[in-house]
C-alpha cells in the first residue's frame, strides 16, 4: 500500500505547502538493517529538537542543544504541569502561540506552529535516556500510544511540530536527516521486527 499525505503547512521554509511524505514500508528488511535504521532513529529522537519536549514527569521542557549554549530547563521556571501544556501554571500557548505563518526566524522567540505546544506524554520520554532505553519504550504499543510501525509513520506525517524540528529556524540546529528519512528509517525498523541494540 503506498499513502501520500499533502501537507498543509504554511511556513516559508524546506517544508512549504505542496510537500509530501510517502509512507511506502520495504517488503523485508534485515536485522541488521534495521539495527542501522535503529542508531539513526535513535540519533533524531535524542536530538534537543525532539527531546526538549519529550520530558519525563516532572514536567519540566528544557533548553539544550549548541544553540541554548549550555544544558538547563526551561527559564522562567515553566512547568508544564500534569496537563503537559501548563495549564496548572502559565499555559504553554501564552507564548508558543498558535501561528500559521512559523515566525521563528529571532532565536529569542519562542518556536510557534499551527498546533497546540505542549510536553510529549510521560510514557515518551527521551530526555537523556539510552539508546536501548528509547528503543524498548518505542516500540512497546504500551508506551507509544498503541501504535505499529504504520501507525507511527503516519503520525510522524501529521504532526507539525515535527516537521518544525527539521525547519526550526532562528538558528536553531534542525534535527537529523530528513522528516522522509525518518519515516523511511520507522518503516524499516518496523518491518525488521523492531530490533534494538540489545536484543
Ligand atoms: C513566558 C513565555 C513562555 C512560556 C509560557 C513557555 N515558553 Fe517555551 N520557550 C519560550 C522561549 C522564549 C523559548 C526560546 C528560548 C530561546 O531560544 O532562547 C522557548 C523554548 C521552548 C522549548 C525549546 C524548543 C527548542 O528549541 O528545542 C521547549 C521544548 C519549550 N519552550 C516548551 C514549552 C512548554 C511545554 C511550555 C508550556 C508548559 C512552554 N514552553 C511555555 C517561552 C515560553
Ligand atoms: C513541542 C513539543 C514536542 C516536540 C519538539 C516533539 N514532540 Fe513528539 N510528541 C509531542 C506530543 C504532544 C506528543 C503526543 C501526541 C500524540 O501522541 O498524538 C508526541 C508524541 C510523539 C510520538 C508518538 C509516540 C509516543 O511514544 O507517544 C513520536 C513517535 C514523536 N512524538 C516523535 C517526535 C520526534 C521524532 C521529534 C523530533 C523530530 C518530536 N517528537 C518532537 C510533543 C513534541
Amino acid at each position: 500500500m503506498r499513502y501520500a499525505f499533502v501537507l498543509m503547512f504554511f511556513a516559508s521554509t524546506a517544508l512549504a505547502a505542496g510537500e509530501t511524505v510517502e509512507i511506502t514500508p520495504p517488503t523485508a528488511v534485515s536485522p541488521q538493517d534495521g539495527l542501522a535504521a535503529w542508531s539513526r532513529i535513535y540519533e533524531v529522537t535524542s536530538h534537543p529538537r525532539c527531546a526538549n519536549c519529550h520530558v519525563g514527569a516532572d514536567n519540566r521542557p528544557m533548553w539544550s542543544g549548541p544553540s541554548y549554549g549550555r544544558t538547563r530547563p526551561h527559564g522562567m521556571n515553566i512547568n508544564a504541569g500534569e496537563s503537559r501544556i501548563g495549564a496548572e501554571y502559565v499555559p504553554c500557548s501564552t507564548c508558543h502561540a498558535l501561528r500559521e505563518t512559523g515566525a521563528n526566524d529571532a532565536h529569542h522567540m519562542a518556536p510557534q506552529v499551527a498546533m497546540n505546544w505542549q510536553l510529549a506524554p510521560v510514557d515518551a520520554e527521551w530526555f537523556g535516556k539510552s539508546s536501548v532505553e528509547i528503543c524498548q519504550q518505542l516500540r512497546d504499543p504500551e508506551h507509544n500510544g498503541g501504535r505499529d510501525h504504520l501507525a507511527l509513520a503516519r503520525h510522524l506525517d501529521h504532526d507539525l511540530i515535527l516537521h518544525w524540528a527539521w525547519a526550526p529556524g532562528g538558528g536553531r540546529e534542525p534535527a537529523p536527516y530528513g522528516l522522509q528519512d525518518h519515516v523511511n528509517d520507522v518503516l524499516a525498523w518496523g518491518v525488521a521486527g523492531f530490533p534494538c541494540p540489545d536484543d
